[in-house]
C-alpha cells in the first residue's frame, strides 16, 4: 500500500488476541493511529487495557493478530527474521518500564550495546559519551547499573534507547518507579531529546502530570485508542 506519511507511524485496524482454553482475549480490537514524524503522543488507559501490548507491536517486538502498522512506509512484520532484527535496531528506540541495563555492564556500554549488531561507525563512543553528557551522568560513565539510582538507570535506558537515532521512541511507563520530582527530571530528558533528534514519540503512563505536557493524548478503551482532552 501507499502510506499517507511516509516518514511517521500508521496503524490501521490492529487486533491482538491472546489464545485461552475457551475464547480468545480480545485485548486490542480495532486500534487506528497516525503519526506524523517527531509528533508526541501520550497514551493512557486503566491497568491491562493493552498498553504494553499495543507498544510492544508498534516496537516490532510482538505481532498483531490483525491489522497494519506501517512505520516509515514500511511494514515490519512483513520482513523475515533477520530484516525485522535489524530495522527495529535502526528505526525504533525502546524503553522499557523495568530498564533491562546489563547488570555487568557499565553506564557507557549499556549505551553502546545497540550499536553492536549495526555496522556501526568510528563515531558511536563519541555520540554515546554525547548522550551520556545531556542525561547527566557524565561523572558516572564506569559505573555499573547497581550502582546508580533508578532514575539513573532509566536515564541510561533513554540514551541506549537513542544511540541509533531511532525515528520511534517508545517508552512504557517511563516514570512509573520513580518519585515526583525524578520522574518529571526523567520526563523531561525523554521530551527534549526526542526533540532533539525529531524522534516521533510515544510515551504510556498513568500519570496526568506527564500525560498534560503532550500535545496529543489518548486512551486505550475497549481494546480501541480514543482522543483524550485533560
Ligand atoms: N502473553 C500473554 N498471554 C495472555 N494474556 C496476556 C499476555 N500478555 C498480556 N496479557 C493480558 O492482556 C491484557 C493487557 O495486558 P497489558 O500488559 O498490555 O496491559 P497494560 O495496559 O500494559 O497494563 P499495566 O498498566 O498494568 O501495565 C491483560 O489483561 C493481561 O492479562
Ligand atoms: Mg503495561
Amino acid at each position: 500500500m501507499s502510506a499517507p506519511n511516509p516518514t511517521g507511524l500508521l496503524v490501521r485496524n490492529l487486533a491482538r488476541e491472546y489464545p485461552t482454553r475457551g475464547e480468545p482475549l480480545r485485548v486490542l480490537r480495532d486500534v487506528n493511529l497516525a503519526l506524523a514524524r517527531g509528533d508526541a503522543l501520550a497514551i493512557m488507559g486503566p491497568s491491562g487495557s493493552g498498553k504494553s501490548t499495543l507498544l510492544h507491536i508498534l516496537g516490532a517486538l510482538d505481532r498483531p493478530t490483525r491489522g497494519e502498522v506501517i512505520i516509515n512506509g514500511r511494514n515490519p512484520f512483513a520482513l523475515d527474521e533477520p530484516a525485522l532484527a535489524a530495522f527495529r535496531n535502526r528505526e525504533i528506540g525502546f524503553v522499557f518500564q523495568e530498564h533491562y541495563l546489563l547488570p555487568q555492564c557499565s553506564v557507557l556500554e549499556n549505551v553502546l550495546v545497540p550499536t553492536i549488531v549495526t555496522a556501526a561507525d568510528d563515531n558511536c563512543e563519541a555520540r554515546a559519551r554525547r548522550l551520556i553528557e545531556r542525561i547527566g551522568l557524565a561523572g558516572r560513565l564506569d559505573h555499573r547499573p547497581a550502582e546508580l539510582s533508578g532514575g539513573e538507570r532509566q536515564r541510561v535506558a533513554i540514551a541506549r534507547a537513542l544511540i541509533n537515532r531511532p525515528t520511534l521512541l517508545l517508552c512504557d511507563e517511563p516514570t512509573g518507579n520513580l518519585d515526583r520530582k525524578t520522574a518529571q527530571a526523567v520526563a523531561d530528558v525523554v521530551i527534549e531529546m526526542a526533540a532533539a533528534e525529531s524522534a516521533t514519540l510515544i510515551v504510556v503512563t498513568h500519570s496526568l502530570e506527564l500525560a498534560a505536557r503532550f500535545a496529543r493524548r489518548m486512551e486505550l478503551v475497549d481494546g480501541q485508542l480514543e482522543e483524550r482532552d485533560l
